[in-house]
């Protein structure tokens, strides 16, 4: 029933997810085709241990106290070659590594072979955030997948090595600058589960979350036809805002004034910056495009200049336009949603 709710919460424009894939100390729910044989692969193991833990720490007691030392008593002889008790504790522990074996190969060959029919989704990793775009060009700060499909996530990196970690898939897979890494699955449960980095990359590493939503059957058509309408139907500050969370900015640019990695955006339009070089600069339209296409260009005071990743060649102009007028509507003053937003 969660699943349900937090599936059409996504639907909604901008909407907070929640994730329902807490579980306490046992492991996440199953979400994903790939999910079972991990667990079953996992659940193997652990049971052979278990067993194989309680049957030799119990001998090993056992035998501690039932041969101990005792005055009166005298060793007698040595334990004899036994081919058939050899063979055995041969034989057994060759089949249940096998087992393991084939179960986890099976597995690893699951996710990392093509599957017919891959829905295609482009993800990349940046610091401090991820961004997954869809065959029609849409992106999202969120994953967002059709139920009982066949899924490919083409993974790459802007910066440093990440690692895209989803638990209620059991699914990780690293995320590496200069090359491309595929994996495939089917998620078979709708809900909203968390995604995680897994390879530690700096400051925020832990803070490089997002969701998975897997939607209805029917609702992730729906839901991409309105999420990719966005720019064209809502008012250029509140598109921009939408802009300012699926981009990333959110990592290290507050809108509150808070300090972060960042300048905050908090009344920062018309504002007058000190750069790192001494001289002035007043933030208009023009220094916002470039802090956004060359952010290394000129770098506010204080500020790590190389934090900032790039955004040439994969942000349009329209976007770009709904930023500054979301920039500018953050002026402290009071706002009536959806009217005279972005002047
Ligand atoms: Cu990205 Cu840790």
């Amino acid at each position: 029933m969660m699943a349900t709710l937090g599936t059409m919460l996504a639907t909604a424009a901008g909407a907070e997810l929640k994730p329902d894939d807490a579980s306490g100390l046992s492991v996440p729910v199953r979400a994903a085709d790939v999910a079972h044989s991990v667990d079953w692969t996992f659940n193997f193991i652990l049971g052979v241990s278990v067993f194989f833990f309680v049957l030799i720490v119990g001998l090993t007691i056992f035998f501690v106290i039932r041969y101990r030392h005792r005055p009166g008593y005298e060793a007698k002889g040595g334990a004899s070659h036994s081919t058939a008790l050899e063979l055995t504790w041969t034989l057994i522990p060759s089949v249940l590594v096998i087992v393991m074996f084939y179960s986890g190969f099976k597995g690893y060959l699951e996710m990392n072979m093509p599957q017919a029919n891959s829905y295609e989704i482009s993800v990349t990793g940046q610091k401090w955030s991820w961004e997954f775009q869809y065959p029609n060009g849409y992106v999202d700060k969120d994953l967002h997948l059709p139920v009982d499909q066949n899924v490919q996530l083409v993974l790459k990196s802007k910066d440093v090595i990440h690692s895209l970690f989803i638990p209620a898939f059991r699914l990780k897979k690293d995320v590496v600058p200069g090359r491309y890494n595929k994996v495939w699955f089917k998620a078979d449960k709708p809900g909203v589960y968390t995604i995680y980095c897994a390879e530690y990359c700096g400051t925020a590493h832990s803070d490089m979350l997002a969701n998975v939503v897997v939607h209805e059957p029917g609702g992730f058509e729906s839901w991409l036809k309105e999420a990719s309408d966005f720019l064209s139907t809502l008012p250029p500050a509140e598109a921009g805002e939408r802009v300012y969370q699926m981009r990333g900015c959110t990592q290290c640019h507050s809108v509150t004034g808070a300090a972060g990695i960042g300048p905050t955006l908090y009344q920062s339009f018309g504002r007058e910056e000190e750069l790192d070089d001494g001289t002035m600069i007043v933030v208009d339209e023009n220094y916002i495009r470039e802090s956004i296409i060359a952010p290394r260009a000129k770098s506010v005071k204080g500020y790590d200049r190389n934090a900032m990743p790039t955004y040439q060649g994969t942000i349009s102009d329209e976007e770009i336009d709904y930023l500054i007028a979301y920039i500018k509507s953050l002026d402290g003053q009071e706002q009536e949603s959806g009217e005279e937003q972005g002047q």
